[in-house]
C-alpha cells in the first residue's frame, strides 16, 4: 500500500475515505454491517482487529476465539489491549522505561504503547499488518502509524533506522518459528542506529502440545493458531513462545548482547536485545 493512502483492505474488500476520522468510521461504524460485505475468511489478523475496534467504538471489551492446530483453544479479551495497567503491568513499565529514542512499535494493535511512548517524548512509528488496527491506532491518536509486516522489513529503507525495535505482548512470536526468529532478528540489525536495542517479551509455552509434554526442545512453542470473531475466521498463522534461555541463545547467535530486564510469576519475561554487543 502506498505511503499515506487511505485505503485499507481486508480480504480482498477495499474501503477508501478521504481523511483519516473517515476513514476509521468507514471501517468501524458497523462491522455487523461491514460484515455483509467483508468474506467470512478474512486475514490472520483482522478478527482481532475487528474485535478491537468494536471495542473502541462501543467501550465493552470483547472476545476472541482462538484454536491451536494441535486442538487447545482458549479466548482472547480485548481488554488487555486498552491498558498498561493489566496482567503484564510490570513488564510495560518496565519495557517503555527501556525505550530510547526513534521507537519502531512493532505489531501496534490499538497503539497503547505507541501512545505512551509519544506521551514520553520519543518519535514513534507504529506498523501492524492489520489495516484495521492501523486505522485504530490512527483514531486513537497515534501520530504516525502505518500498515506494514515487520517480517519484510530487512533494511532501513523503507522506515528508516530506529533505536528501539518494541515488540510488546510477546510480537516477537510473530516470526512464527525459531529458524525465522533468528532470520529476522539477523536482518532486523540493519534497521538498529548505532547502540540501538529490541525490547522483547516472550513465555514457554503453557500448554504442551498433546502427548508432548516431555518435549523441551526450543521448537516446542511452534504453534499454529487461528481466530474467529462474529463469524469471521482469520486464516491460520504461525506463532512461536520460547523459553527466556531459548531466546537469549538465538538472539546471541543472530549477534546481540542479551540483558534480562525482569520476569513475573506467571513466567513472561522480558529482555533487551543490544546489537553490537554492549549492553
Ligand atoms: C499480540 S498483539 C500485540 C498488540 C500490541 N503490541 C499490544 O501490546 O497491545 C500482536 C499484533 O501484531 C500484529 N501483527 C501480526 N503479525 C504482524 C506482522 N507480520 N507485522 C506487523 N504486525 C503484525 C497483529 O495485527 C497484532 O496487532
Amino acid at each position: 500500500m502506498a505511503e499515506g493512502s487511505s485505503v485499507a483492505e481486508l480480504g480482498g474488500v477495499a474501503l477508501a475515505a478521504d481523511r483519516e476520522g473517515a476513514e476509521f468510521d468507514a471501517l468501524s461504524s458497523s462491522t455487523a454491517r461491514l460484515g455483509r460485505y467483508w468474506p467470512r475468511r478474512v486475514g490472520p489478523a483482522e478478527p482481532l482487529a475487528a474485535a478491537l475496534v468494536d471495542h473502541h467504538r462501543t467501550g465493552r471489551p470483547r472476545r476472541v476465539a482462538a484454536t491451536r492446530a494441535d486442538g487447545v483453544r482458549f479466548e482472547i479479551e480485548t481488554e488487555e489491549y486498552f491498558t498498561l495497567d493489566g496482567e503484564l503491568a510490570e513488564l510495560d513499565a518496565l519495557a517503555l522505561d527501556q525505550a530510547r529514542g526513534r521507537v519502531l512499535d512493532v505489531g501496534a494493535g490499538a497503539g497503547r504503547h505507541a501512545l505512551a511512548l509519544e506521551a514520553r517524548g520519543h518519535e514513534v512509528v507504529a506498523i501492524d499488518v492489520s489495516p484495521l488496527c492501523v486505522a485504530l491506532c490512527r483514531a486513537r491518536g497515534v501520530r504516525d502509524a502505518r500498515v506494514f509486516d515487520v517480517m519484510r522489513l530487512e533494511s532501513a529503507e523503507p522506515l528508516g533506522t530506529f533505536d528501539t525495535l518494541f515488540f510488546g505482548m510477546q510480537t516477537i512470536g510473530v516470526a512464527g518459528g525459531v529458524a525465522p526468529l533468528g532470520t529476522l532478528l539477523e536482518r532486523l540489525r540493519g534497521c538498529l542506529a548505532p547502540g540501538g536495542r529490541l525490547i522483547v517479551d516472550s513465555s514457554d509455552l503453557f500448554d504442551a502440545w498433546e502427548g508432548d509434554e516431555a518435549d523441551r526442545s526450543a521448537t516446542r512453542g511452534e504453534i499454529v493458531l487461528s481466530t474467529r470473531y462474529r463469524g469471521w475466521r482469520g486464516a491460520p498463522f504461525p506463532w512461536v513462545y520460547l523459553a527466556e534461555g531459548e531466546l537469549s541463545r538465538i538472539a546471541r547467535e543472530a549477534g546481540y548482547a542479551v540483558e534480562p530486564l525482569g520476569r513475573v510469576e506467571r513466567g513472561e519475561y522480558l529482555l533487551a536485545l543490544h546489537a553490537g554487543g554492549d549492553c
